[in-house]
C-alpha cells in the first residue's frame, strides 16, 4: 500500500552508475546550502556571509542550494524572493521542488520519511505541501524554471570532485546517508565504497534529512568525506537557533566554522547562519498555532533539535575546528 510521505515515487530513483559522468567545473570557494526551507531571513545571513570572505580578501563563495528550498514560503513575496534569488545561482531540486512543480500521485510532501519519523509528523508535512502547491500555482513561470533543474551535480574543489545530491546516491528524497544510516566512525559499508567508486568523487554533499554531520572514510588509503549540512533555514543543534551551511574551499574560513576537516588542500566546513529574529514573527504569522508547520517546527525554532555538535563530528581525520 502507498502512503503518502513515506513512499519515495519511481521517478525519484537515481541510478548511482550516472554519478561521475557529468562535469565538475572548477571553483575555488562555494556554500552548499542544503534544506533553505523557505527561510528568507537566513537568505539574508547567507549574503553577509558572502560579504564577510569578500572583506577578509577571498573571493565570494559561490552558492550551490542543494534542494527543499521551498517549505514554508506560502505567500507571494516569499515564494517569488526564495526562488528568484535561488535560481540565480546553482541550484539542484530536493523532493519539495519536484512535487511542486511535477507532483506525483500518492507521493504527498515526497519526504520518503523512514519509520523512525512518527505518522502525525508525515501526515503535517503532507498538509503543509499542500499549501504550498496552492501557493505556487500564480507562479508558473518559477514553476517552469524549477522543473528545468537538475537533481545533482558535481564540482571540484582544490582538485577534489565534489558529488551534490540530496538525498542520497540513489533516491531524490533517500534517507541512506542520514545520520541514522552511518556506519560507526573508522567503518565503512561496501554500499558507501561503491557509490564513491562509481561517483570518482572525494566528497559526498547531501541533505534533505535535517541533522547535519560529516564522518570520513578511508578507501583504499585514500580518505573520503561525507558531509550533510541538515538544514541551513532550521536550527540544526539543541540550545541553539542557527543554520547549517557547507563551505567548501580552497582557503580556510574568515568566518566562524562550528566544525570542519581538511581533505588535502580542501578545507570542509560546517558554518552557521545566524538570521534575524523578525524570522520568528513572520512564521507565527504564516504558520500560526494550529496550523501544521506550527505543530511540526515551533520547537524546533524555540529550542533545536536534539543533536549536538559533537554528535555530528564523526572524523578518525585531523579536526580543524569545534566550537
Ligand atoms: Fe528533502
Amino acid at each position: 500500500m502507498t502512503i503518502e510521505g513515506r513512499s519515495c515515487p519511481l521517478s525519484y530513483r537515481i541510478d548511482p552508475r550516472q554519478l561521475g559522468q557529468g562535469p565538475a567545473p572548477v571553483r575555488e570557494s562555494v556554500y552548499i546550502i542544503g534544506g533553505l526551507y523557505g527561510n528568507w531571513t537566513a537568505l539574508t545571513a547567507i549574503e553577509a556571509l558572502q560579504q564577510q570572505e569578500v572583506a577578509a580578501g577571498l573571493v565570494e563563495p559561490g552558492l550551490v542550494f542543494n534542494g527543499d528550498f521551498n517549505w514554508f514560503n506560502v505567500d507571494n513575496s516569499s515564494f517569488r524572493l526564495i526562488n528568484e534569488t535561488v535560481l540565480a545561482h546553482n541550484a539542484i531540486q530536493g523532493n519539495v521542488e519536484a512535487e511542486l512543480c511535477a507532483p506525483s500521485a500518492g507521493a504527498g510532501c515526497g519526504c520518503g520519511y523512514p519509520e523512525w519519523v512518527d505518522g502525525e509528523t508525515v501526515t503535517r508535512s503532507n498538509a503543509i505541501m499542500t499549501r504550498l502547491q496552492q501557493a505556487s500555482v500564480d507562479h508558473g513561470d518559477m514553476l517552469g524554471r524549477l522543473k528545468q533543474l537538475p537533481r545533482q551535480l558535481a564540482l571540484t574543489v582544490a582538485g577534489h570532485r565534489v558529488q551534490v545530491l540530496h538525498g542520497d546516491p540513489e533516491s531524490l528524497s533517500g534517507w541512506q546517508l542520514a545520520l541514522e544510516a552511518m556506519p560507526e566512525p573508522g567503518q565503512l559499508t561496501d554500499r558507501l565504497a561503491d557509490w564513491f567508486g562509481l561517483a570518482g568523487a572525494r566528497i559526498f554533499a547531501c541533505s534533505h534529512t535535517c541533522l547535519p554531520y560529516m564522518q570520513d572514510f578511508d578507501i583504499n588509503g585514500v580518505r573520503h568525506l561525507v558531509v550533510n549540512n541538515g538544514a541551513a533555514g532550521m536550527p540544526n543543534f539543541r540550545g541553539d537557533r542557527r543554520g547549517v551551511l557547507t563551505r567548501l574551499s580552497s582557503r580556510p574560513s574568515p568566518v566562524p566554522v562550528l566544525y570542519g576537516t581538511r581533505l588535502g588542500a580542501l578545507y570542509c566546513d560546517a558554518i552557521p547562519i545566524d538570521w534575524d529574529e523578525q524570522w520568528d514573527d513572520w512564521f507565527a504569522s504564516h504558520w500560526p498555532p494550529g496550523s501544521p508547520a506550527w505543530a511540526s517546527y515551533r520547537e524546533r525554532f524555540i529550542r533545536g533539535p536534539e543533536h549536538r555538535p559533537e554528535d555530528a563530528v564523526r572524523l578518525t581525520g585531523a579536526l580543524n575546528c569545534c566550537l
